[in-house]
């Protein structure tokens, strides 16, 4: 399972950069919007320091406004994914996208009828959201393995991204899910670095060195 940061602020980024672990880096409205920064210009700079794919939604919901905003987003750098909401619209989206050869991200994932639909389409990526699932009682993490599951028994290609990550045990259970990649909240991803008994094991052995040192 490959690491994205799902974030739409540079600091965090650069930081994550700096551990050699981020592949990519996801952003939706929301993120956007908490930045207070121009998307385009914000996309952009994101694609300057990351090398690998940087998603951008769309805000359009009807399929020709999509495709407008898309095509615009892909003039930004040529690893922007364009990331489309699981609709109607949106799949008819994925399919002009696909044809024209741009990746694009379906996002807003709840079923794995929607993620099978998505990748028929010719989705290069879908998102299951599991913290969401998770929120209104059902386990999003099965969504993730049933999806994985029907991809495998299929021979279908599109790449699972596990998102709506929350906390670290989501991050275990999707790589053991099967998902390829987890889009994971900055704070998150600097929570799985940290265990205790690292830092215990850590100030242990530079005790015994300063000791013996004299
Ligand atoms: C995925 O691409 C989304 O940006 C994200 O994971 C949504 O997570 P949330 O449910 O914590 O908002």
């Amino acid at each position: 399972m490959k690491f994205f940061v799902d974030t739409a602020n540079i600091q965090e980024i650069k930081e994550l950069v700096e551990l050699g672990v981020v592949a990519g880096v996801t952003t939706n409205p929301s993120l956007v919007v908490k930045e207070g920064v121009d998307f385009h210009s914000r996309l952009k700079e994101i694609t300057e320091i990351v090398p690998g794919s940087v998603s951008g939604e769309v805000i359009a919901t009807d399929v020709e406004g999509m495709i407008q905003e898309g095509v615009a987003l892909t003039k930004i750098a040529p690893q922007i994914t364009v990331k489309v909401p699981m609709t109607v619209d949106g799949l008819k989206a994925v399919k002009v996208f696909t044809e024209m050869g741009i990746k694009t991200n379906v996002t807003l994932i709840f079923s794995a009828n929607q993620a099978l639909l998505a990748a028929r389409a010719g989705a290069t990526y879908v998102s299951p959201f599991v913290g969401r699932l998770d929120d209104i009682g059902q386990n999003g993490m099965d969504l993730v393995r049933d999806i994985r599951h029907i991809f495998d028994l299929h021979k279908v290609k599109t790449e699972i991204i596990a998102a709506s990550i929350r906390h670290p045990q989501h991050v275990l259970e999707a790589s053991l899910a099967g998902a390829h990649i987890a889009t994971i909240p900055s704070k998150v991803l600097l929570q799985c670095v940290q265990h205790p008994l690292t830092d215990k094991g850590l100030d242990a052995f530079l005790k015994d060195w300063n000791n013996a040192k004299g």
